[in-house]
């Protein structure tokens, strides 16, 4: 902290995100070299770092220096947005480099890294930092201690040591890897005040290979295991292998790369997680542990005794090393002993298991009679189970597979219970999963007797390498605009010299902000006693509503949110109060022993169901209408009536939010550097609360890690609580967002709920449609309203539907308040439309999508705007070319016919999505002729200030920086484009009398000879406006210009499932968007691609729970899971449309950055195509209750089964669930 080194970004604090990764390098002396890993810097305690090298991303290149390739690369093939998690991802790839620098040369291995490109530096291996000699060294250890504050770390000096002092301290923890520990300790403030190191003792890391098995020590790394196996693997065989084989692929996708680097085998057993993936496949493959404590050492014959309560005996006890005497069998029994490991997460990779299982079994050779069998669960219950009776009743008993399979299932049916209340939920799911995993291990091992269309079922999803074909216009070569340059701040962001609001180095006499929040979704307080947590060291003070100087609210368009709550609360998760102290740490731990009491308030309730039955609803009530309803109905051939139910999605930026807020000590002035999507109504939220006026405040937003529209409102309460404490206190103060409280304060996308009712005729022409949106919007209005509103004005999408009515009412309920989030109600409004089209067509077996296109060249939208579908018809007509969508329909059709347990899917949607805004730039000519352009848009990963580089009309090489307010990058750039006019216009008679003149001696007074602008009083400073054609609707008519203009695209989706598990990958997506005339057609793809990557989270992984009492459980990304490379279609193309014109908008280009979000959607129609053709497969009806997103659980669930009828709903106890939906 102290050396400035802010490149490694603080995400998450529990490993889930990488943004922290770095490189930590040690010297090996039985290897007798150095090895490097990636590690995440927020699980190494500091203290495990002794005698190893840390490079951070600054250590390996910077643009003052010379930049690393692995940095240009990364910058110069655009894979910077925001540039918050580009560090860590530098960092990966440095360490992947280091350790492999062939890669950089190959053209088969990792890809990824191998970027094929022009003009780049080549891997020149003497800029990389040398291990320090001093760390070289290999000499017999010795016990170190070091003391901290709290924690007192012992590292002892070898296994003797070890054992000695575990006996001296039984209860002190032994750490090796710290991903159990060091999660706890970070976000659960755990503290051990003594802690055993174990990560330095090299018996707890041997690995020996014996005739029989391998021993692996305990204090292995899991990465070192896999690598271990894979050798393994390759000197036995695929018969011999089988365990190791099992072993590695749970081990290719449990956690992160960096996760694995640090986590431990014995630290995997020992913590006795079920959810964790190893103890089941270890128990099954019957390995040994060895146990040493003081003077005993003791063979444990099997994993489940360890992992059963018994453990937490043995836990603080003892030191053990792990071996396997079974790793390898007999090899003559070999031919009939199968082993096999399953599990199930809610995302394919870096995801905790719902369900894991190890299975063993060997037949009586030359038969099909059982002679042992091992099955093992983790996820149904507090520990890893056995089916013990399910395998003492099948051994010895069948000869006929079949026979064992039908029995099993029905024994394992019985004893595997999952009670209702299991941490998770999920239990009818975990239910399925124990009984599919036992089902595709019998298909497994019967594997020859097996119909042809069972295979499938066997073959895991791969994962590859994505492959993207991107094609766009390029404009002519000397002009900027329309070509792809590189993001303006992509190396800074590459080398972390890019500067967040957290880099900025605290300010003498800085303290640190906490949120007090409530507990009680709707109560009464009745007392705020924070006398305990002022006791506490460092603690300054506290504050709450009675210390705010002017207005304890947040208005925005009228309608009130209070900053802190007074009287009464109105949601989980509301802000009470905040402890104000000297760090980060302490602030933390005190705001957690502020003591509320609460007197319960009814009524209480979550769900838009329940909203419903009490009308509890904002205002306005919104309604759209065109046509005749009753008419449309009445001609209709067929009513169909459903509805369409979308969760709630999580920004998940990667910066949380904050800001530092600095009283300037003058007539009240104060200063904020803020990651602020809406500068300008943050300073005057800020004004209002402290009562003093906007002109006093000045607010400093250079870029922000993600924004997503999460920080457009919720900031501007948070920076009115900080410039509060630094009211109070005078001091400087800064407040930064933990993940889970960023989680659980500022909410996300409301949920909705869409109920239809169409009429369609025979031919798949759609006659009407009444749809009523309801979304959730939590215990304030906050942009809920307008939320809805933008809903209803894309509920056509691209229809042309006569008969058109919406319905939009926003439900107040006890929850954290909904706010604005990319694309702004656009999805949600297009998703029920389209899922209303997908259900005709579904039913009538049309193109029902073509049928009902706008087509004519002049179209009203059912808000009577006059608008074209020409270019949407364009690139619809393209996507279905550029897709193959008819060819692939129909291999579709064959692959269904063919494969029985794994289906697949195909989905094409249009897209016409609204773009309106106004906003405003100043721009201001200094003497040495650089350009300072301030503007009311955010640099968060988009590229405006790029952009706005390539617009600029002076087409000399004016140096141009900028200082961003707001939002909507091409409005800034009309703003810009008039304010730099306008100076252009000044400076005219200059340039006509000088054309000969550089643009430094127009405006620079260097050169004495040159006539200078600022000499000649000509004004060097000029906003710039743009508000656009006027853009209002006429609720009650249903009328008006709601846009300025319209982005069109289509996307075209193949996905396929896995019917037993419910996982799916998704195969191929295809993309072609019209940006109008792109600025810069490669940051407009990453728009895309971004866009479309969050859609992928949203209508199929990221799911968001709540308890019943309103507590929002999936708090950070250990529950809450957002896309990872694994979900990234191996495919993804994305085409520009060519030749496409925008005459209201600058240089004819678009709006990208919302639009592609929905596209997500076609995901979740695939998914639902490949789930109808499994039910139809089995005689079920097509249509069937499915909601977005579509997670795993959702679609085995759909793909009923003998497994999942296994339950019948009569037989299902009623107890409160675990989750609800809101
Ligand atoms: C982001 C993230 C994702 C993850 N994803 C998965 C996943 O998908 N699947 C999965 O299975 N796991 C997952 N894990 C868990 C991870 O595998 C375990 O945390 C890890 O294996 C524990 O090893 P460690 O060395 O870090 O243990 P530590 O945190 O150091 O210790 C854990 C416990 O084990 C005890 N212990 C450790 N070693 C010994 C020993 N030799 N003798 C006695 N006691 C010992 C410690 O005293 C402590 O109680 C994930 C973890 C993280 C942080
Ligand atoms: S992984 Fe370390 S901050 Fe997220």
């Amino acid at each position: 902290c102290s050396v400035g080194l802010t490149g490694t970004k603080y995400g998450c604090g529990g490993g889930g995100c990488g943004a922290c990764t770095v490189m930590v390098s040690r010297y090996d002396p039985i290897q007798e070299t150095v090895l490097h890993w990636s590690v995440t810097a927020c699980l190494q305690p500091i203290c495990s770092l002794h005698g190893a090298a840390v490079v951070t991303v600054e250590g390996i290149g910077s643009t003052k220096t010379k930049l690393h390739p692995v940095q240009e690369r990364i910058a110069k093939a655009h894979g910077s947005q925001c540039g918050f998690c580009t560090p860590g991802m530098v960092m990966s790839m440095y360490t992947l480099l280091r350790n492999n620098p062939q890669i950089m040369n190959s053209n088969t291995e990792n890809k990824n890294l191998n970027i094929l490109m022009d003009n780049v530096l080549p891997l020149d291996p003497t800029q990389d930092l040398i291990f320090p000699p001093e760390l070289l060294v290999s000499k017999p250890s010795e016990r170190l201690c070091f003391q901290g504050e709290k924690v007192r770390w012992i590292s002892p000096a070898d296994l003797k040591d070890l054992i000695k002092l575990k006996a001296e301290y039984s209860n002190a923890p032994l750490l090796v890897g710290n991903t159990t520990i060091g999660p706890k300790m970070n976000l659960k403030g755990t503290v051990h005040p003594l802690v055993l190191y174990g990560g330095s003792i090299p018996e707890l890391r041997t690995i020996k290979w014996r005739n029989n098995g391998v021993t692996v020590g305990a204090g292995c790394s899991l990465s070192v295991l896999k690598d271990v196996l894979l050798q393994g693997i390759e000197e036995l065989g695929p018969e011999k292998s089988r365990v190791y084989q099992a072993l590695v692929q749970t081990l290719q996708c449990l956690a992160s790369k960096q996760i694995r680097n640090m986590a431990t085998i014995g630290g995997n057993i020992l913590s006795a997680n079920p959810k964790y993936d190893l103890s089941s496949i270890l128990a099954a493959a019957e390995c040994t542990l060895h146990i040493v404590s003081n003077g005993n050492s003791l063979l444990i014959p099997s994993i489940l005794f360890l992992t059963t309560n018994s453990l937490l005996q043995y836990k603080y006890n003892m030191n053990f090393s792990f071996h396997s005497e079974k790793l390898i069998a007999n090899p003559c029994a070999l031919q009939w002993e199968f082993v096999s490991a399953f599990r199930q997460a809610q995302r394919r990779e870096f995801s905790f298991s719902i369900v894991n299982s190890g299975m063993r079994v060997t037949f009586r050779h030359d038969s099909n009679v059982v002679e042992n069998l091992d099955i093992f669960y983790g996820g149904v219950g507090p520990t890893l189970v056995k089916a013990r009776h399910t395998c003492k009743e099948l051994m010895g008993r069948y000869s006929h597979l079949e026979k064992l399979l039908v029995v099993g299932t029905q024994l394992l049916e019985e004893e595997i219970y999952v009670p209702p209340t299991a941490p998770g939920g999920q239990e009818e799911y975990r239910k399925a999963l124990v009984l599919s995993f036992f089902f595709k291990f019998y298909m497994q091992v019967g594997m020859n007797d097996l119909p042809l269309e069972y295979l499938s079922a066997l073959k895991p999803f791969k994962n590859e390498v994505p492959q993207a074909n991107h094609s766009f216009q390029t404009q002519s070569s000397n002009d900027p605009v329309g070509r792809p340059n590189v993001h303006q701040a992509a190396l800074q962001q590459a080398t972390g010299e890019a500067v967040y609001y957290d880099d900025i180095p605290s300010v003498k006499g800085e303290l640190f902000v906490s949120m007090v929040t409530s507990t009680r979704a709707h109560a009464k307080i009745i007392s705020i006693d924070a006398s305990m947590a002022l006791a506490m060291s460092g603690v300054v003070t506290f504050i709450s509503a009675k210390d705010v100087p002017g207005q304890n609210r947040r208005l925005w368009f009228n309608n009130p949110e209070e900053l802190f709550a007074e009287e009464e609360v109105i949601c989980v998760g509301q802000i009470i109060g905040a402890i104000v102290a000297e760090t980060r740490e302490q602030a933390k731990r005190a705001s957690e022993q502020v003591d509320i009491t609460y007197e319960d308030i009814q009524p209480v309730f979550f769900t838009i169901e329940e909203a419903i039955e009490h009308q509890s609803f904002f205002d306005p009530k919104r309604k759209l209408e065109r046509g005749n309803l009753e008419e449309g109905f009445e001609k209709a051939d067929h009513i169909l009536e459903g509805e369409l139910y979308m969760g709630g999605q999580e920004h998940f930026y990667m910066e949380t939010q904050g800001l530092i807020a600095i009283p300037k000590g003058e007539a009240g002035e104060l200063e904020l550097y803020v990651a602020s999507q809406h500068a300008a109504y943050t300073q005057e939220v800020v004004g209002i609360t402290l009562g003093i006026d906007s002109n006093k405040i000045t607010c400093h937003v250079k870029r922000l890690g993600g924004g997503f529209g999460g920080k457009v409102m919720k900031i501007a309460s948070l920076s009115a609580i900080a410039a509060t404490a630094a009211y109070k206190t005078g001091r400087a103060v800064r407040c930064v967002l933990e993940r889970e409280d960023d989680m659980l304060i500022t909410s996300g996308r409301s949920p909705f709920l869409g109920k239809y009712k169409v009429g369609y005729l025979n031919d798949g022409t759609i006659l009407a449609a009444d749809i009523t949106y309801y979304s959730n919007g939590g215990c304030t209005l906050d942009e809920s309203s307008f939320i809805m509103e933008k809903a209803l004005l894309h509920m056509d999408n691209g229809y042309k539907i006569p008969n058109l009515r919406g319905h939009g009412l926003v439900c107040k309920t006890y929850l954290p308040s909904y706010t604005a989030f990319r694309g702004f109600g656009g999805p949600q409004g297009l998703t029920i439309i389209e899922s209303v089209l997908h259900e005709v067509a579904a039913r009538c077996g049309l193109p029902v999508r073509d049928i009902n296109m706008y087509k004519d060249e002049k179209c009203y939208t059912h808000h009577k705007q006059l608008f074209s579908p020409h270019d949407m018809v364009r690139c619809w007509n393209e996507c279905l070319e550029k897709s193959d969508y008819t060819h692939r329909c129909l291999s579709i059709k064959q692959f269904n016919a063919h494969n029985h347990w794994k289906k697949r899917g195909i989905s094409i949607v249009p897209l016409k999505f609204g773009i309106g805004f106004s906003k405003a730039a100043l721009v201001n000519i200094y003497k040495d002729g650089s350009v300072l352009i301030s503007h009311g848009g955010t640099e968060m990963g988009q590229g405006i200030n790029t952009k706005a580089i390539q617009v600029r009309p002076a087409q000399e090489t004016c140096p141009i920086i900028y200082t961003n307010v707001f939002f909507m990058t091409e409005i800034i750039l009309f703003c810009m484009k008039d304010g730099c006019e306008k100076l252009m216009r000044r400076l005219e008679p200059l340039i006509k009398k000088h054309p000969q003149f550089t643009w430094q001696q127009l405006v620079s007074k260097s050169d004495m000879q040159v006539v200078e602008a600022y000499c000649q009083k000509i004004s060097l400073s000029a906003t710039g406006f743009f508000m656009g054609p006027h853009t209002s609707v006429d609720w009650e008519k249903s009328d008006g210009n709601a846009y300025y203009y319209f982005t069109f695209g289509a996307c075209c989706s193949e996905v396929e499932i896995d019917c037993l598990t419910g996982d799916h990958k998704n195969i191929r997506t295809d993309i072609v968007m019209d940006v109008g005339r792109s600025i810069n057609p490669a940051l407009d793809v990453g728009q895309v691609e971004g866009g479309f990557v969050q859609g992928i989270g949203l209508y199929t992984i990221e799911e968001l729970q709540f308890s019943p009492e309103g507590v929002l459980l999936t708090r950070g990304p250990s529950r809450y899971k957002i896309p990872a490379l694994c979900d990234i279609p191996p495919q993804l193309n994305v085409h520009l449309l060519r030749n496409a014109d925008n005459p209201h908008a600058i240089y004819s280009s678009k709006g990208i950055g919302e639009p592609p979000v929905f596209f997500g959607c076609t995901l979740f129609f695939a998914i639902k195509e490949a789930i109808a053709a499994a039910r139809r497969e089995r005689g079920l009806s097509e249509s069937f209750p499915f909601s977005s997103p579509a997670t795993a659980e959702k679609i085995r669930m759909a793909c009923e089964d003998c497994f999942t009828r296994m339950n019948p709903p009569d037989r299902k106890v009623k107890t409160k669930p675990w989750a609800i939906n809101v």
